[in-house]
């Protein structure tokens, strides 16, 4: 489409993805072009205005559809909002911006995000964004926010200090270490095992979450596992089953498994766990992607013509000519709903080669050793 912007391909993505989940598109529509700002006017033949982490291509949204037994998937829109110009400190007040916007809007409080997010402010904050924000949408329901802190703000070695000055502000004080004794291996802490996204739910409800994230370099099915045991009532059988089916392997060196626990406000101990799988950089092509996602849906009561629609929501090429499209799937376990949760790459800027089983260009590389992104360029 000649002239197109980057709002126009993520609009049509969005429109179709919206009747999937049985939501208006029109309010899932405003939400996301407030997010992106001046970003989503951006002609398409123009290099994207920021390189995001978001998505491989640098696309500054990733849509994900939450499934769980006997209803519509939830849709998610995560996105980084873009300052002008583009650059980790104005992205980060852009978001502020539109968090404030929205909170008042939708009548939302923010005062648990008001409480820590001044933990994750830094004048020179290492690493590629300080807060990313998602929509989520539920067909019946109000939209709800959330917003994803990164950790390492202050490096790599700091991360776990604040994450548990965070929770400790929260009311959660206590639950890090039992966290930390189960999802990180001896001596691996900041190093194969990090801290790496502190989420909350924009509301203070009485299911008003925390998650706490690890990115686990070269993990087996065996780690995730130990990690998952610290939740009760966790099916450490079928956890270690789907990384199985997601990945076709037991070991994940190619790309890191991101593991989290999920606490709520006045517990302690974590309520959900969840297991995220690249799925990505463990398939030849999307057409196997799609294909193992949809055995890992199966046993949740959907079948492949409804998984195929949200495909074709997203894709402007046939499965096998490109990979990374279906970016993660994530197996969700305890509470408060269980389910598989798939990650879909909007592509706006680029499509992978298929066969490219090398690393994606963020995901493996530690923050402390990656360089810094390119300057950015004017919007
Ligand atoms: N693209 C980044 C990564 O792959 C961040 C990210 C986006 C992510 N969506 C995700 C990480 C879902 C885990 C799960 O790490």
């Amino acid at each position: 489409m000649p002239g197109s912007s980057l709002l126009d391909c993520l609009t049509g993505q969005l429109v179709r993805l919206s009747e999937i989940a049985g939501i208006d598109p029109a309010t899932s529509l405003q939400l996301m072009s407030d997010l992106l700002g001046p970003h989503g006017s951006r002609p398409l033949s123009e290099p994207p205005a920021w390189p995001s982490a978001i998505a491989d291509d640098h696309s500054p949204v990733e849509f994900s559809l939450a499934y769980g037994q006997g209803q519509p998937p939830a849709l998610r829109i995560l996105a980084e909002a873009g300052g002008s110009p583009p650059s980790v400190q104005s992205n980060l007040a852009a978001t502020h911006q539109f968090l404030s916007r929205q909170a008042q809007r939708l009548g939302l409080p923010v005062s648990r995000l008001a409480a820590v997010q001044e933990l994750f402010a830094d004048d020179a904050p290492t690493g590629d964004f300080v807060m990313w924000c998602s929509l989520v949408l539920r067909s019946g329901r109000p939209p709800a926010l959330k917003a994803y802190l990164n950790p390492e703000v202050k490096g790599v070695a700091q991360a776990p200090a604040l994450v548990s000055e965070a929770l400790v502000r929260l009311g959660l004080g206590r639950s890090l270490q039992a966290m930390l004794d189960h999802a990180v291996r001896p001596g691996q802490l900041g190093v194969a095992d990090r801290p790496t996204f502190f989420a909350l739910d924009l509301h203070d409800g009485p299911d008003s979450r925390v998650k706490v994230y690890f990115t686990r370099h070269n993990a087996g099915v065996d780690d995730v596992a130990r990690a998952a045991s610290l939740v009760d009532g966790v099916d450490l059988a079928r956890l270690s089953e789907f990384c199985k089916v997601a990945g076709g392997t037991d070991r994940f060196g190619r790309s890191p498994l991101v593991t989290s626990y999920t606490l709520r406000v006045g517990t302690d101990e974590p309520v959900g766990y969840s297991c995220y799988v690249p799925i990505r950089s463990y398939v030849h092509d999307d057409q196997e992607a799609r294909d193992r996602v949809v055995a890992l849906l199966a046993p949740f009561g959907y079948d492949a013509a409804e998984f195929d629609r949200a495909v074709d929501a997203i894709a402007r090429r046939p499965l096998r000519d490109g990979v990374g499209l279906i970016a993660h799937v994530s197996l969700r376990l305890g509470r408060p709903y269980p389910g598989v949760s798939v990650y879909l790459s909007a592509e706006a800027y680029g499509v992978r080669p298929p066969g490219g089983r090398s690393h994606p260009p963020h995901a493996a590389i530690p923050t402390a050793v990656r360089p810094r992104p390119a300057r950015p360029r004017a919007v």
